[in-house]
């Protein structure tokens, strides 16, 4: 009995740091060219692009968003909440799980979270 509820604790800690781990994976396969590795809005595109893409380290801008258009924006795109058509849509390329881990490794960027 306590065996199984270990192993289920063990799990679901397991789980969790592999989804952290695929988030951080994905933005470096997918997000750094414009983000940049750091995440700071430096990527290697940048020079040619006529909207800079966000700093996702900048809390202060970051904090300005909730999870929910931070969700909408990679899922739909830049012009799914009024910004550049340069950011893409990131549906069929990430699940919908993907892109809500994806929310929360955006939070570990910018240290922040919405409103503060
Ligand atoms: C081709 C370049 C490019 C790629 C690749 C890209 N982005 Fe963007 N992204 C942008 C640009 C440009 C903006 C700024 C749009 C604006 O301010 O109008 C942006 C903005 C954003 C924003 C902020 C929107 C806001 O509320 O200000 C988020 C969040 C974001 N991108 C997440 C991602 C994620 C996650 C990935 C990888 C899955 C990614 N982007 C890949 C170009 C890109």
């Amino acid at each position: 009995m306590l065996n199984n509820l270990l192993f289920a604790m063990l799990l679901v800690v397991s789980v969790q740091a592999q989804a952290k781990e695929l988030a951080a994976d994905n933005y470096k396969a997918y997000c750094v060219q414009c983000h940049g590795m750091a995440g700071n809005g430096k990527g290697v595109n940048i020079r040619d692009m006529s909207v800079q893409p966000r700093d996702h380290t900048d809390a202060k801008a970051m904090s300005a968003r909730s999870d929910e258009s931070l969700y909408k924006v990679i899922k739909e795109g830049g012009t799914s909440i009024s910004k550049s058509i340069l950011m893409p849509s990131w549906e069929g390329t990430l699940s919908d799980e993907e892109i809500k881990d994806m929310v929360q490794h955006l939070r570990t960027l910018c240290k922040c979270k919405f409103g503060s």
